[in-house]
């Protein structure tokens, strides 16, 4: 396998809004990530991976940006990123930037000229359709609720938009909409920038003719995605911008792509003709839930389904193209809460899922106060929840369905991408030390116990142990480049496997349970002496690996002999 900074590195994902905030409006910014760095370096990140900081009316926080080439004025200046970039690359930290070009914003100088007119020289920049049968173009429903298109009185048509109304989607068709952002692409890169993370990205290309969505449930609006996911130009397009600007430069570019197999990835982000170095995919996610939503079903994922699908995307990929790791971002519960215990087991298994993180091939990502094991939080009333989504769900469910208050509340609670979203919770003064004014969305209440002050101050907390795997993996090539193999298939609590690199091995063990399930190493593993590199409990040094007991949540790496 080709060696790359890129595979080797660890993400740290920062959500800027709800990062920390320097003067005091209750909003984060980018002084305020310039004055943690140095939290950051303490932790041991290679690269941040900053969600949009461009200009934008904020509809969907900085997911609808109306210009590319400035800073949201809440976020502050220009001067202010430039400070940043610097002072990151001064301390080894690089930069990988959002990329939002599925759509803009409303508010964007083209869509304010392309609604002028049905002849206005940027018409064409967006997709623009006359009423059908009197009423929309087609049935797609929005990805957050409601049709897909919009009627604008101007000029009598409708926009596409697979997002909220005020995120139009640009038309990649035009050539001069790809020139435009491949330009604007070139202008940051010139910046000094080191990657792009690409939002929503396999969903550029829409097939010709928007034909109607097949007909799933009774509702009005249907899910469009077989003409918009993955559609016929994608490779096109990335190829395109592969040949006129990424390839120009050593960077680490990673595709948003929902619903993306293996053999698309394979395609997208193929270690010899890729357009991408690689790709998030969402398979291990949706065991739960469906997703862009906010709010789906919330039936438990089953530990079998989780191998199956992990273990598909390790040996897939394997030589063939790269794999991104995470369980958690902006847009998901947080990850202690999801697939661990955020109650009792909450220290052991936030470690035990750094460590799964961690211990995959693949590049891992993680997601602000992931690191210190924040949680989902309840708020008791929907006025207190801030996204677009979660909104839109909630009202389309109540209002317009007839769904019981109190029930979808309850799914809020599970699913809103604002789980993720409250503050950064930095000490246990008031508002968790994140703003000395009010925030723009409240903070958990459980930062007097989780805040980063604590998890500094605490030798055995989460922060220490992800800063020790984050050590570890700098110091052995043997957990970025082994070959992955699961172990056990079958046991229904533990996910055990092993990574093996020339005539090194690894054995992974990860008890996902609150059970103490039996542990037997399986005959064909064969070791002389094991040494344990991490475990989330104390271990007795001479305890025989070939049969044990783990307790909940149980972590342990080993080398073996
Ligand atoms: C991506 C982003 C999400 C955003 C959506 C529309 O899924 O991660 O936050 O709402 O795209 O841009
Ligand atoms: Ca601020």
């Amino acid at each position: 396998m080709n060696k790359a900074w890129w595979k080797e590195c660890v993400v740290y994902q920062i959500y800027p809004r709800s990062f920390y905030d320097s003067n005091g409006d209750g909003v984060g910014d980018l002084p305020g990530i310039t004055q943690k760095l140095d939290y950051l370096k303490e932790l041991g990140i290679d690269v941040i991976w900053l969600s949009p900081v461009y200009k934008s009316p904020n509809d969907d926080n900085g997911y609808d940006i109306s210009n590319y080439q400035d800073i949201m004025d809440e976020f502050g200046t220009l001067a202010d990123w430039d400070n940043l970039l610097a002072e990151m690359h001064k301390r080894g930290i690089k930069l990988v930037m959002d990329l939002v070009v599925n759509h803009t914003s409303d508010e964007h100088p083209w869509f304010q000229e392309s609604r002028k007119s049905k002849d206005n020289p940027y018409r064409d920049f967006y997709i623009w359709r006359p009423a059908k049968d009197g009423r929309e173009p087609n049935n797609w429903r929005s990805i957050f609720g409601g049709s897909a298109w919009q009627l604008d009185e101007q000029t009598g048509e409708y926009y596409l938009h697979l997002f909220t109304k005020k995120q139009p989607d640009l038309n990649w068709e035009n050539p001069r909409v790809r020139e435009e952002v491949f330009k604007m692409m070139d202008w940051w890169l010139q910046k000094g920038i080191d990657g792009f993370r690409m939002d929503v990205i396999n969903m550029l290309s829409k097939v010709p003719g928007l034909p109607d969505a097949p007909v799933q449930n009774k509702d009005r609006y249907q899910f469009g995605g077989r003409y918009f996911i993955n559609g016929p130009r994608l490779m096109e397009f990335l190829t395109e911008m592969k040949q006129k600007v990424l390839s120009r430069y050593d960077i680490l570019t990673v595709g948003e792509t929902p619903f993306v197999t293996t053999q698309d990835a394979i395609e997208i982000a193929n270690e010899q003709t890729g357009a991408l170095k690689m790709v998030f995919q969402f398979e291990h996610m949706d065991l739960s839930a469906e997703t862009g939503a906010g709010i789906g079903t919330t039936q438990p994922r089953r530990l079998s389904d989780l191998k199956t699908v992990m273990s598909r995307w390790q040996k897939d990929l394997e030589n063939q193209a790269w794999n991104s790791i995470y369980l958690g971002n902006h847009d998901q519960p947080r990850s202690v809460s999801q697939f661990g215990d955020d109650r009792q087991y909450r220290v052991e298994s936030a470690k035990l899922l750094a460590t799964f993180i961690h211990m995959l091939q693949g590049t891992p990502y993680v997601y602000q106060g992931e690191e210190i094991g924040m949680t989902n939080v309840a708020f008791e009333s929907i006025e207190d929840y801030r996204d677009v989504a979660t909104l839109n769900m909630y009202r389309e469910a109540v209002e317009e369905k007839g769904a019981d208050p109190n029930q979808t509340l309850k799914i809020v609670h599970a699913k809103s991408r604002d789980n993720a979203r409250t503050p950064v919770q930095w000490d246990s003064s008031a508002q968790a030390g994140f703003t000395a004014g009010t925030p723009w969305i409240k903070v958990n209440p459980n930062y007097k116990e989780i805040n980063v002050t604590a998890a500094l101050a605490d030798p055995d907390s989460v922060f220490h142990y992800y800063k020790k795997l984050i050590q570890l993996r700098r110091d052995n090539p043997v957990i970025v480049y082994g070959s992955y193999d699961l172990i056990l298939d079958a046991h229904e609590e533990i996910y055990a496997f092993t990574r093996t690199l020339e005539n090194e091995r690894l054995l992974v063990i990860l008890n996902f349970s609150k059970n103490s399930p039996v542990f037997e190493l399986p005959e064909n593993i064969a070791f002389s002496s094991a040494e344990l590199l991490i475990s989330n409990y104390a271990v007795d040094a001479d305890e025989d690996i070939r049969q044990f007991n783990l307790r909940p949540y149980e972590a342990r790496v080993y080398r073996l002999g």
